[in-house]
């Protein structure tokens, strides 16, 4: 068996019936199979970052402080985002800056990463993937390259129990996360025995 590593989930959508939520249903499933184990890092309790937060004398709201401690805690984090209008949806990005100060011990500083998502557009958030990758850069994130994760959703794709119905889609992603537990090998390092 390959050693585990925890993995935050963090979903870019906050909607009740999100899709994308839903692949991440199904990635924690597959994940043990591959070494990984993933629980949902929730964004939905954060307010807006508002750099005040950050004065003296100031402190940041409990959901805010608890969102930064679950990602400092995990060994990387998987970005599973929706695309809005070609682009990283507000809430997500929202969610990075609440983990990207202070500047020298940020919680995502240096943090490795992943990006994949799904939409039903022909795309399957290609751009909004490529725009997530900017402040990960910025914030000296090493993120897994390939396999790129497009994934076009059709109903029925994955279901109410987060089995992907399709096998060759679950053999990909299951190869997806093997490649990501090979990225967390290379920048977390091997567990002692
Ligand atoms: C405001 C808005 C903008 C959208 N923009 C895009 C887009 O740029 N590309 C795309 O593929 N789908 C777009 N969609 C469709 C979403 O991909 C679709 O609603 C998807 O189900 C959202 O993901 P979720 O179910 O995880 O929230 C957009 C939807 C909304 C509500």
């Amino acid at each position: 068996m390959p050693e585990t590593f925890a993995v935050g989930t963090v979903v870019g959508s906050i909607s009740k019936t999100s899709i994308n939520r839903r692949l991440a249903l199904a990635l924690e499933k597959l994940g043990p199979e591959v070494g990984l184990e993933l629980r949902e890092i929730p964004i939905e309790p954060l307010p807006f970052y508002n750099r005040d937060y950050e004065e003296e004398g100031a402190s940041y709201p409990a959901a805010a402080t608890e969102f930064r401690e679950r990602i400092a805690a995990a060994d990387g984090i998987l970005f599973v985002t929706t695309e809005y209008n070609r682009s990283v949806p507000g809430v997500l990005k929202n969610a990075i800056d609440w983990v990207s100060r202070p500047k020298t011990d940020a919680p995502m500083g240096g943090k490795p990463s992943y990006v994949v998502g799904t939409s039903r557009g022909s795309i399957g958030t290609a751009l909004a993937q490529q725009h997530l990758r900017s402040p990960l850069f910025f914030l000296a994130s090493p993120q897994l390259a390939q396999p790129e994760v497009f994934l076009r959703y059709t109903d029925g794709l994955i279901n109410d129990e987060g089995e992907i119905t399709n096998e060759a889609t679950r053999d990909f992603l299951r190869s997806a996360l093997q490649a990501f537990h090979a990225h967390l090998v290379l920048h977390v390092g091997h567990r002692e025995a």
